[in-house]
């Protein structure tokens, strides 16, 4: 049996994280897989429970298991706290403990969907595109961090560190992916001004001479989110540090449509796959059977197809989500001003999947 953790999180996780597990459940029923879900705390949920946003034994109980399910976490109520004991601490340290230096968001674009974009559909038809984001490095988890009083006055400080090792591994995730995709890799960087992007650079190209086949362009942050705009479709695969890659990736997210559609997977070493909607906790809506709980569900899809080799299995949910798209059905981010028909809610957007799952062949 396969154990799974769910770490269900704050605002809208636990209802979209619920919605991913009934999937889980309904194609490992097809597909003769045996799955053990537990549930455990992380973020602020852990902090009310424990006061700690992400207590030891759930780390241990994770490490335990073949694959951990997230949904988000961090809400309003906890937005005065010290960076050090914030919900956001227990997600940052999943992320380290267990190695996931390797994270992977996909953004592409459902057909169903190219209207759904704030470009235009000509623009946005086609796009597909991988973020591969470094995750346990750079400002992120830098040393020396923190607020100072130095000479009378405060001084923040965080530092932005990457060793080549570091570099190396994250680049060869980019170039074995793209090798499986369009084979060209875009390395984004601020190398005009910062030493340690010119160490990315450097570390990229040796790595590339491993890949002859794949095809290698560096381009500079700021540029990046220009074209991402203007030109999305000429991305294949992106690799970047920690905090370009999560600017990016919320930019690469929205071109499709919807920041409730995007998945992704947090892999390393160890061989377990973390597996969270690019979504935050959207506090706003949390408790309301209003989410979206797609972006769970292709995240649950891709734990199919990295934690638990089951490709066919990860086919067969991404396309009942498409045939749900394709027959109209829409939560409320997804809806366009000319939208006839129902919006729908979490859970019934949950059954509708389930549904298309069950009537395939
Ligand atoms: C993400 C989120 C997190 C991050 C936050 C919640 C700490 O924005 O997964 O992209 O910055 O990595
Ligand atoms: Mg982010």
């Amino acid at each position: 049996m396969d154990r799974i953790i769910v770490l269900p999180g704050d605002g809208i996780g636990p209802e979209v994280t619920r919605e991913a597990r009934r999937v889980l459940e309904a194609v490992a029923a097809r597909h003769g897989l045996k799955l053990g879900f537990e549930e455990a705390l992380i973020g602020g949920a852990s902090i009310e429970a424990t006061g700690t946003p992400l207590a030891d034994d759930v780390v241990a109980l994770c490490r335990e298991s073949r694959a951990v399910l997230l949904g988000a976490v961090g809400g309003p109520q906890w937005d005065e706290m010290p960076v050090e004991t914030r919900p956001e601490k227990g997600l940052l340290r999943i992320r380290k403990d267990l190695g996931l230096f390797a994270n992977l968001r996909p953004a592409s674009v459902f057909s169903a969907l190219v209207g759904a974009s704030s470009l235009r559909p000509e623009v946005v038809d086609g796009i597909d595109l991988l973020v591969v984001r470094e995750l346990t490095g750079g400002l992120y988890f830098g040393e020396p961090r923190g607020i100072a009083l130095v000479e009378g006055e405060r001084e923040g400080r965080n530092t932005m560190v990457y060793t080549e090792h570091e570099i190396a591994r994250i680049a060869r995730v980019a170039f074995e992916s793209a090798a499986r995709r369009r084979r060209h890799v875009t390395h984004v960087h601020k190398a005009n001004v910062l030493e340690v992007s010119q160490l990315w650079m450097q570390v990229v190209e040796e790595v590339a001479r491993d890949y002859a086949d794949v095809e290698l362009s560096h381009q500079l942050v700021d540029s990046c989110a220009m074209l991402l705009v203007r030109e999305p479709k000429r991305f294949d695969v992106m690799v970047t540090s920690n905090l370009f890659g999560d600017i990016l990736s919320d930019e690469a997210a929205m071109i499709t449509g919807s920041l409730g559609m995007l998945p992704s997977a947090s892999l390393g070493e160890g061989g377990i796959g973390l597996y969270e909607p690019v979504h935050g906790s959207a506090p706003d809506i949390a408790g309301q059977d209003l989410a979206n709980p797609l972006a769970a569900i292709l995240s649950a899809a891709m734990l199919l197809e990295h934690s638990l080799d089951a490709a066919p299995a990860a086919t067969e949910v991404r396309e009942a989500v498409s045939r749900v798209l394709a027959a109209g059905h829409r939560t409320g981010d997804l809806v366009l001003d000319d939208h006839e028909g129902d919006t729908l809610g979490c859970r019934a957007m949950g059954d509708l999947v389930i549904e298309q799952l069950e009537s395939a062949p």
